[in-house]
């Protein structure tokens, strides 16, 4: 029988108690970790989110009527104890913050029962992933899980007040909004008022904190919910938080340095690690070149090197082949993995086919310095040699190759490389390398939709410098855009916007708006940029990304209370799901696709 909080008030979190307190009498509530009856004495360890306490029932001190309730209790009760802290009589353990005293009780008054658990309430769990979100609430109890959210409530503290110290306000943008332009999918609501019309949910405030700006809020901020019907990875999922921002009258380094001291404002207090400012910065074309991709973890080296003038006289017709159709051949040096055994390398190629390679070739340099590899039968011994001394190889180095496309040879070589520092664990979680990303290109090509479109969004500025090609060569013009990236994660991202009406038209016609497409997915926009706009720009932070990495998780489902699977359904709730016919009727919607198979998908 659950029993009340009737006269009952906790006098301490189970943390809190300490050698401080001997000889006082503590009340603590929490959950049973364990309770274990070593005949005629009771040990229950007692839980809540600040951690472990030891509770001693002996019917000596707590009277038979709570020692018959101690007797009673299992994992997962919910009980309130008031008792006396003492020493720890058992000799101290180590691994718990109370480890030295214990609370030998008085009285006990059991809160709630549990039923037995579908899985142990305990850090590190071994449980499957769709069983702890079955029961996402037993799940929040873990420890590791509970630390996770704790600091992210910490972080968005600590980011609030260091933005509001800088002069930046929290303003609240809709969710019932029209679409946004960050290119993926909308989520619609259906208007039961307008039949046959949707609410988009937003992918970001964009447009609005820039309306913001052009009403003269000047610094802006919101700890914003975002929506995008993409395909979910671990470190995406269709709602996630930003941590949005928008200043006016700035140009990068000012939104830099403010974003810089931001981090290292956070990473002090939240983890007492110290950044050292300013961040490294690179631009995107050095990025793609060295690491092979647009958010690179520098926490190790491996960097590619571009053999194509090396090889391009050779007879190889893989390297000749990629060179001729306007590739490259580039490389990169897994140092001390010569001996990988060929079964490993195999499965390197089936990685990296993964990635759009044809193939993988490679030159292990064995100890004596001869070669072992998947196409020396093609080259001259002067050829490999050459190529061997570009690398930098060494006995004992595994080189490995790639020969295609750029794009593939990028993709397919910064894939590997994350993937050769994994094996070779040189990935440290507690090392945190920040790098800012800059330069991106202002427009990428899509083949799927044979036009450019825009690397960020339509709204990002031109470098000037650049802006003479736009007509001749678009695919060269680069963005006054710039990415933080932790640990090759893309953390955040923003832009300088555009706030010249020429440069907006001229960057519309080449996404291949008509004026009149412009106009009527952003009229509200362009019409408040009429009225004096001044010259803005801003960022977004994922926060999920930024306590995923923070927590050293690696999925973003462990710092989300209430996370969605792959497939971008709730396996707590079971949303999405079908809904009365009535709801439907109202709002004029027919549902054309039998549900069966919409379940199946
Ligand atoms: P962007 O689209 O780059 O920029 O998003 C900013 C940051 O949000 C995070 N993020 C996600 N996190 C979890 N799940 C997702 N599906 C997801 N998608 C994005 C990433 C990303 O860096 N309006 C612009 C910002 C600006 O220009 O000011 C924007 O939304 O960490
Ligand atoms: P093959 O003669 O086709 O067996 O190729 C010889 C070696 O080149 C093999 O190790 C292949 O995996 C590798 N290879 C094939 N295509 C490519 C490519 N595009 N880039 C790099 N290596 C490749």
């Amino acid at each position: 029988m659950a029993e009340s909080m009737k006269g009952l008030k906790r006098s301490h979190r189970c943390t809190e108690v300490s050698v401080a307190n001997l000889d006082e009498t503590v009340t603590v509530m929490g959950w049973v970790q364990k309770s274990r009856n070593k005949g005629g004495i009771i040990f229950t360890d007692l839980r809540d989110r600040s951690g472990l306490l030891q509770i001693i029932f002996e019917e000596s001190e707590c009277g038979a009527e709570s020692f018959a309730k101690a007797e009673k209790l299992h994992s997962e009760f919910v009980i309130a104890v008031t008792g006396v802290v003492c020493k720890r009589a058992g000799g101290v353990n180590e691994n718990l913050k109370t480890g030295d005293i214990e609370v030998r009780a008085k009285d006990i008054r059991i809160l709630a029962e549990s039923e037995t658990p579908p899985f142990p309430v305990e850090e590190n769990s071994k449980t499957k992933e769709e069983l702890r979100l079955k029961y996402r609430c037993l799940d929040l109890r873990r420890p590791d899980i509970q630390r996770n959210l704790m600091m992210r409530s910490q972080v968005t503290a600590v980011i609030r007040q260091f933005l509001v110290e800088e002069g930046f306000l929290e303003i609240e943008t809709p969710i019932l909004t029209k679409s946004t332009p960050e290119g993926a999918r909308d989520y619609l609501v259906p208007s039961r008022v307008h039949p046959g019309n949707f609410y988009a949910l937003p992918q970001s405030p964009q447009l609005f904190k820039q309306m913001l700006m052009c009403a003269g809020y000047d610094r802006y901020f919101q700890v914003a919910k975002c929506f995008r019907d993409e395909d979910l990875r671990a470190d995406r999922q269709p709602e996630f938080t930003q941590i949005d921002m928008e200043l006016s009258f700035v140009d990068i380094d000012d939104v830099l340095d403010v974003n810089e001291r931001l981090l290292q404002r956070v990473f002090k207090e939240v983890l007492d690690v110290d950044i050292q400012l300013p961040l490294q910065r690179m631009p995107w074309q050095e990025a793609m070149d060295r690491f092979g991709s647009d958010k690179p973890d520098i926490r190790f080296g491996m960097e590619l090197q571009n053999v194509t003038d090396i090889v391009k006289d050779c007879d190889f017709v893989v390297f000749k082949g990629a060179i001729e159709n306007g590739g490259t051949v580039r490389g990169i040096n897994a140092k001390g993995q010569g001996g990988m055994p060929r079964k490993k390398i195999d499965a390197l190629v089936t990685f990296a086919k993964g990635y759009g390679a044809k193939g993988l070739a490679y030159i292990a340099i064995n100890e004596d310095g001869s070669y072992k590899s998947s196409f020396a039968k093609f080259m001259k011994e002067e050829e490999m040699d050459a190529l061997v001394a570009a690398m930098d190889g060494k006995p004992g180095d595994l080189l490995l190759f790639a020969a295609d496309r750029n794009k593939i040879v990028y993709d397919v070589l910064g894939a590997l490389r994350l993937e050769l520092a994994k094996q070779m664990e040189l990935l440290d979680k507690n090392e945190f390398k920040f790098l800012w990303v800059t330069e991106f290109p202002l427009l990428e090509w899509s083949d799927e939709e044979e036009r450019f479109m825009a690397m960020h969004h339509p709204f990002t500025m031109p470098m000037e410098e650049d802006w003479d090609k736009i007509d001749s060569d678009p695919g060269a013009v680069r963005a006054k855009a710039y990415d933080i990236v932790l640990n090759g994660t893309e953390l955040g991202g923003g832009s300088i916007r555009i706030h010249q009406n020429d440069i907006q038209e001229k960057m519309f016609e080449v996404l291949g708006f008509t004026n009149e497409a412009a106009w009527e997915q952003f009229g509200f926009l362009l019409n408040a940029f009429k009225y004096g706009v001044p010259p803005h720009a801003g960022l977004a932070y994922g926060l999920d990304r930024m306590i995923m990495l923070m927590a050293g998780e690696d999925s973003i489902r462990d710092v989300i209370a209430f996370p969605k699977i792959k497939d971008a359904s709730c396996l707590l709730t079971d949303a999405p799901n079908i809904v009365d016919e009535k709801q439907l009727e109202e709002l004029g919607i027919k549902i054309s696709v039998p549900v069966e198979e919409t379940t199946e998908e």
